[in-house]
């Protein structure tokens, strides 16, 4: 005769090992998932861009941020965390990147959204670099699984610039 606690060893044991086949179907099958996002960003208005008395450039603007990011979840997501970044190359440095503007995707409901805000960060430049300054605005993601490892990606928005003088 089995004990108790021997078949209880068992069955802890059987629904583990089905815990685990589960997860592992569960990250092998986002891997089948190949998203196809988009995104578009359009600068609204520049709402000012001035040299603070340190020197440095700093800007605001408004911002069209309006992407469809429903392809990344799967029944595995937990969360995705995005942010859109200006990258720029200046002589002191070959990338520049300032985050803009995050945010957390809790689900696919909220995966499609087209929103005006200005920067919620500042588009600071450490110098006085900025004016005339091409730019890249890129989305950058960060899929957030139940289970599993988290994968990251981006889009790349090209032919930005910021104005030649100051406002
Ligand atoms: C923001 O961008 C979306 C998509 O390009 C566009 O449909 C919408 O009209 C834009 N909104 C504004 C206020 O420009
Ligand atoms: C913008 O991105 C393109 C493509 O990735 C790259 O070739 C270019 O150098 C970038 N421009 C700036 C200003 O960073």
């Amino acid at each position: 005769m089995h004990s108790f606690g021997y078949r209880a060893n068992a069955v802890l044991t059987f629904a583990v090992t089905i815990l685990a086949i589960i997860c592992a179907i569960a990250s092998l099958s986002d891997n089948f998932n190949n998203p196809s996002p988009t995104a578009h960003v359009q600068v609204l208005n520049v709402n000012w861009f001035q040299k603070q008395p340190n020197g440095d450039d700093v800007v605001s603007l408004t911002l069209n941020v309006s992407a469809d990011l429903q392809s990344m979840f799967t029944w595995n997501t937990k969360q995705v965390f995005v942010f859109l970044a200006a990258e720029y190359e200046t002589p002191q440095n070959s990338l520049n990147q300032i985050s803009l503007w995050d945010g957390i995707i809790p689900a696919k409901e909220h995966a499609k959204f087209d929103i005006q805000t200005t920067n919620k960060y500042h588009f600071a430049d450490q110098g006085a670099n900025l004016r005339g300054r091409e730019f890249n605005l890129t989305l950058h993601w960060h899929v957030m699984p139940k289970t599993g490892k988290m994968f990251a990606d981006k889009i790349v928005m090209t032919g930005y610039h910021l104005p030649d003088r100051y406002r």
